[in-house]
């Protein structure tokens, strides 16, 4: 009788295992079906996506994409010459540079940069604080990197300023911030004059500086890919957070109608990571992740794609995971945590290729405080970091070609503002930026593949895509050069 009940106990411990990892196996197959990224889904996305540029450039407010206008109307032509220093904040990390311009010699002569976290508490203080450690970073690199006897700090130097947020800009020098994205509030900042706010944290410090560029980062990026590749038509930043770029013809942006450039074209700010469409595959755990979040209904596009977001999303999955199940006992409260698994170690999991994925195990029981994960379990961790980052991949694919399609340049030959579309498809190309491309392998591997799907093989390898280190900072004090009167090509 004992062994029966002990057989009983065995049998029964077996069939509750079986029925948990039913349910497991269950959560990840919904969260597939969910992420539907086929095809024809994403050519909706294209569709959509070009449709609200139109619907953007038409009127203010005509859309969610907000297709912000640059006042950048010509991009540097390699003649640009002087050291111009430039800011660029907006992600996890704020940078400092210099760069040394050749003038006619079409070159950048040299580039010094520094980068350092931005402390979390600065990101929801005060204005004053968040632009008084950036002038006092400034300041502090600007007395390592010149020789004082020389450059006295009162000397007069220009900037470029990369500030990576929704802004309404009134000139190339000058803007108002919109709202916040990627987990920055500062409230008190909201509605005021970017420039103004660095000049006078710059002023408080004793440094004499002007901003003559204000630019987005994906503009800073599109200005130095078109420096290096005049086949640059478009930017795109796919980092802590995600937006695009590209070159507009003036006539096109009907709600600034007059509007006259000597170009004839103007470099449109997107913000596409506010994109939505009703063809994008959203989960549950987007809508949780959305509504937990301090922006809540905002930045749609980018909580499904950027690097902000995508380690979130697999915690929630993991999470139901083991809520459904049970199979753990209680749950640990750092899976409880939002952000506590970042995107870069999802992407340590997701590229682990040991075979018994020591790297998931590690970071599962080190970060997560989940220990002794079976092998199954742990490959289904696997899987579910590369769903979503499958997904993002191939909506940001789909966001670029939506680009394209607007500009003519999806080899569809279709009519684009009243004109005909070249039959022959020309080599275009656009400047990337972030890490998410940069250092993340499989994810790079599966835009390149969905632009491969969407546009056909014969199309797409007219498309390339180069990444531009430094170029949202770079290119940043290009612009400020190539909007100075100390800019060497100006005067002459
Ligand atoms: C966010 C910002 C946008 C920026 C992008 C990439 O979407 O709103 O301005 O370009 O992140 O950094």
């Amino acid at each position: 009788v004992a062994t029966c009940a002990v057989a009983a106990v065995v049998v029964g411990r077996r069939v509750r295992s079986r029925r948990k990892w039913k349910k497991i196996v269950g959560v990840f197959r919904e969260l597939e079906e969910a992420c539907d990224t086929s095809v024809a889904r994403l050519k909706q996305v294209v569709d959509a996506m070009a449709v609200e540029m139109h619907a953007g450039l038409a009127s203010e407010g005509g859309s969610k994409l907000k297709m912000l206008l640059t006042f950048v109307d010509n991009l540097p032509n390699g003649r640009e010459g002087g050291t111009f220093y430039a800011l660029d904040l907006g992600g996890t990390n704020f940078r400092v540079l210099r760069v040394r311009l050749g003038g006619r010699r079409s070159s950048i002569l040299e580039h010094d940069v520094e980068r350092q976290p931005i402390p979390q508490h600065l990101m929801s203080s005060t204005s004053q604080d968040l632009f008084d450690f950036i002038a006092s970073s400034l300041k502090e690199f600007i007395e390592r990197e010149e020789d004082s006897s020389d450059h006295p700090l009162e000397k007069r130097r220009e900037l470029g300023f990369t500030f990576s947020f929704p802004v309404k800009q009134t000139s190339m020098t000058k803007g108002v911030l919109i709202k916040w994205t990627k987990g920055f509030s500062i409230e008190d900042m909201v509605g005021k004059d970017v420039s103004d706010s660095l000049e006078e944290a710059l002023m408080r410090k004793g440094l004499n500086m002007r901003v003559t560029a204000l630019v987005n980062d994906t503009v800073g990026t599109l200005a130095l890919g078109h420096y290096h590749d005049g086949d640059t038509v478009a930017a795109m930043i796919i980092g802590t957070g995600t937006n695009a770029c590209y070159l507009e013809r003036t006539d096109a942006i009907i709600k600034c109608q007059g509007l006259l450039t000597t170009s004839g074209g103007m470099v449109v700010n997107m913000e596409w990571g506010n994109f939505w469409s009703s063809h994008l595959p959203r989960t549950s755990y987007d809508i949780d992740l959305d509504a937990d979040s301090p922006n809540p209904n905002d930045q749609g596009f980018e909580k499904m794609i950027s690097g902000m977001y995508l380690g979130d999303i697999v915690r929630r999955v993991i999470l139901k995971m083991f809520l459904e199940s049970d199979i753990f006992g209680p749950v640990s409260s750092r899976l409880m945590t939002p952000f506590i698994l970042r995107t870069p170690l999802m992407a340590a999991m997701h590229e682990d290729d040991s075979p018994d994925l020591t790297e998931v195990a590690r970071i599962l029981k080190d970060i997560i405080e989940i220990p002794d994960v079976p092998l199954k379990v742990r490959k289904l961790v696997v899987k579910v970091c590369n769903v979503v980052t499958r997904r993002a991949a191939r909506l940001a694919a789909a966001g670029i070609v939506g680009i394209l399609k607007k500009i003519g340049r999806d080899g569809s030959g279709g009519i684009t503002g009243g004109r005909r579309s070249d039959m022959k498809m020309k080599r275009t190309v656009v400047a990337i930026e972030g890490g998410l491309y940069t250092s993340y392998l499989v994810f790079k591997e599966y835009l390149h593949e969905a632009l491969t799907e969407i546009l056909g093989e014969d199309i797409a390898k007219h498309v390339i895509l180069k990444v531009t280190e430094d170029g949202s900072g770079i290119g940043a004090a290009l612009l400020a050069a190539s909007n100075s009167s100390n800019n060497v090509d100006n005067i002459q």
